[in-house]
């Protein structure tokens, strides 16, 4: 990138106050379809309107007069030290976003001190991540009705150092994304209002389409076909989710799996049980974004219950609609050990390869500071339930 160029977007990044002018930059920056893809849910999009809702319901107590100079964010994720109480979500096709998403991802996450989830469908091979990335790296695994796919992934992220494998679990029927599909004919074949839309982004064409050649599915080659590329793939991924997958496959899993084993797709205390008592180190309370179940429940609304059923049996984390410190506070104070960061870093990716994946990290770290001072805690294990109202 030219000078002039570079030093006009990381201004731009240094101006962006919030992950929503992150999201404002991003939208500015990559073709409607793109970001769509990013920002889009499924049908009428309920749930992700529903996760921004509960957490906006929810308000903050803070105890007054106390010495909070003191204050540090250092946590415990999964049994090992974390530098915040935050990791990065699994998002495919991140190759989309920005050329090397999947590493610039994991970096950010290694130098903060945080996990870094990859996912089945990343655009890096998973070994290239570990070897360019480092860091505490998490695997996502779709279970695809060809098993030689996730006991392969599952293989060779053993191999490759990751530490913890994240199943997702409310992918058996890939949700209803229709301006998923609105950008194209067929898969890789924009409709040609989408392909002006692409002239008129001439860095996002050239970088992630035009210099390397099309992203592809790394981890899935053998087993995708050859030609088929991220763009409108979403018309054919769901034809490789598999409707059989159930609470059995947790054991199948654990004969292939030999480190932490999360459940990502948790929503229920009665499904928290069940996760315990089948040996899971730990859940994500998750909707998936908004991605697949419409009108579905806010995780930050059955997290409390679902905290109480656990017990100390499981590790409880949480993702769905976190843009704000304050929001990632009201989930520590409920329980949550961790909350993973779905398009909050995505925006920062978009807007600014890493310099904005930093800048988004950067944001959300100084608000949680900043929440935790304000509420009277100088740590994160001195959240409790009574910090927040309207659970
Ligand atoms: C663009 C995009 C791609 C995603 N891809 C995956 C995926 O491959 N596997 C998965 O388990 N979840 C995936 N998710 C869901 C995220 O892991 C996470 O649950 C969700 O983004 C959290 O909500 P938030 O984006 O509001 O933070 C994806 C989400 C987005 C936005």
């Amino acid at each position: 990138m030219p000078w002039k160029r570079r030093a006009f977007a990381s201004r731009n990044l240094t101006r962006a106050l919030n992950i929503a002018d992150l999201r404002d930059l991003a939208r500015r920056s990559v073709p409607g379809f793109v970001f769509e893809y990013v920002e889009s849910g499924a049908e009428d999009e309920m749930t992700i309107s529903g996760n921004r809702e509960a957490l906006r319901r929810l308000r903050l107590l803070p105890q007054t007069l106390v010495n909070t100079s003191g204050r540090q964010l250092r946590s415990t994720i999964l049994g090992r030290p974390a530098n915040a109480p935050l990791v990065i979500a699994p998002t495919g096709l991140n190759g989309l976003l920005h050329r090397d998403g999947d590493v610039i991802l994991a970096r950010a996450a290694a130098q903060l001190g945080i996990p870094y989830t990859l996912s089945t469908v990343s655009t890096t091979l998973l070994e290239e991540v570990a070897s360019r990335a480092g860091g505490r790296l998490w695997m996502q695994l779709y279970v695809v009705k060809e098993r030689a796919v996730p006991r392969e992934i599952m293989r060779r992220a053993a191999a490759a150092g990751y530490e913890a494998l994240v199943f997702t679990t409310d992918a058996n029927v890939f949700g209803n994304r229709e301006w998923d599909q609105r950008g194209y004919r067929a898969p890789g074949k924009p409709t040609l209002r989408a392909s002006l839309d692409a002239l008129r982004h001439p860095r996002w064409l050239w970088e992630v389409l035009l210099r390397h050649g099309l992203p592809r599915f790394r981890n899935l080659e053998p087993f995708v076909p050859a030609n088929l590329t991220p763009m409108g793939a979403s018309t054919v991924i769901p034809r490789l989710f598999d409707a059989t997958i159930d609470w059995n496959d947790i054991g199948w899993i654990r004969e292939h799996w030999p480190g932490k084993l999360l459940l990502k797709g948790v929503l229920s205390a009665a499904d928290a049980e069940r996760a315990a008592a089948l040996g899971a180190d730990g859940i994500v309370v998750s909707n998936h974004g908004g991605r697949q179940l419409d009108y579905c429940v806010a995780p930050i609304e059955v997290l409390p219950e679902i905290k109480a059923a656990a017990g100390g049996r499981l590790a409880v984390l949480i993702d769905g609609g976190f843009r704000r410190g304050t929001d990632v506070v009201k989930a520590l104070a409920l329980g949550a050990e961790a909350v993973l960061l779905g398009r909050a870093t995505l925006y920062g990716l978009i807007a600014g390869g890493a310099r904005g994946v930093d800048r988004a990290l950067a944001i959300l770290t100084s608000e949680i500071d900043r929440v935790l001072g304000q509420l009277g805690c100088n740590s994160i294990a001195e959240l409790t339930p009574g910090h927040v109202r309207g659970a």
